[in-house]
Parts: C-alpha cells; structure tokens; sequence
C-alpha cells in the first residue's frame, strides 16, 4: 500500500480535527441539555460525542497503517448555550452538513490523486453522513411536529432516550 500524499495526509489530519471537534460540540450540547432537565436529550449527546471520537480515532488508525504523519491540533470551543432543543438541533443539522461538505472535499481529492484505499475509507464516511444528516433532520421534524415545549418535549426527550448502540 503506497505510503499518504502530504495532501491527503493534511486533509485527513484537518478531518481529524473536524470529527473531534464535533465531539467537543456535542459534550457541550449534552451538558446543556442536562441544565434542562431533558435527560433523553443528554443522553443521545452524549453518544453522539462517543460516536465522533470513534470517527476521529477510525482516521487516526487508518493513517497510522498507510504511515501518514499524524498531527493534532487545538480544538475550539464549543457554543455551549441554545435557546431551545430545537435550535440545538438545528445546529447538530449545520455541523453536520458542514462535516458531509469537508467529506466530499476529501473524496474529490482522494479522486484526483488516484487514491483507491483512500476513497474507500472516505465512502464509509460518506455513507455515515448520510445516517447523521438523517437523524438530525428527524428530530428536528419531531421537535416541530410535537411541539418543542410542554409534554411534547417531554415525548421527545423519552423517545431520544431510547437510541441505543452506535458506531
Ligand atoms: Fe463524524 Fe458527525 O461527523
């Protein structure tokens, strides 16, 4: 297997920083949705922010097997206030489309430099994007649907509750 591209290497690195970075957004979601009594909310954070360090670390170890030169840098702080689960939601949706669009950045690169173990590892992504865009987009339709206060929230909050499991 040919060794990493210096800019693939970036790209992945600046990638790595992105899908912590996401991590770090999502702890301060879930901290938020904590002070807010909305404990189902908390709780689906929190495995996304799990979710996140397991793309990041999948990135990490598939540059370690092609030798590419791994470099961390600072992660900035996340928003930590929202004024509603809806627009904390709304926000996931963001974050998320913004992640999809750096994932296709890398892929046409991957593309161009003729990269195919690359771009399989990027198709897994792309796909998981995919999962997450829809996600974020459900709870969003739940949020307005029921209503993002009173029992509505609540019923919303339950049903976040119940995501188990994850990648
Ligand atoms: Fe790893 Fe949610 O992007």
């Amino acid at each position: 297997m040919p060794q990493l591209s210096s800019k693939i290497t970036d790209a992945l690195n600046l990638q790595i920083n992105r899908e912590l970075s996401a991590a770090y957004s999502y702890l301060a979601m879930s901290a938020w949705a904590d002070t807010q009594n909305l404990a189902g909310a908390a709780s689906w954070l929190r495995q996304q922010w799990q979710e996140e360090l397991g793309h990041a670390t999948k990135l990490i170890d598939y540059m370690a097997e092609r030798d590419g030169k791994i470099v961390l840098s600072a992660i900035p702080q996340p928003t930590a206030t929202f004024s509603s689960l809806l627009n904390l939601f709304e926000s996931v949706l963001a974050q998320e489309k913004a992640v999809t669009e750096a994932i296709y950045g890398i892929y046409d690169l991957a593309v161009e430099e003729k990269d195919y173990a690359a771009q399989g590892l990027l198709q897994w992504y792309v796909n998981e994007q995919v999962e997450e865009e829809n996600s974020a987009s459900e709870i969003i339709s739940l949020l307005k649907i029921g209503g993002g206060e009173g029992s509505g929230l609540l019923m919303v909050d339950r049903q976040l509750a119940s995501r188990s499991g994850g990648q």
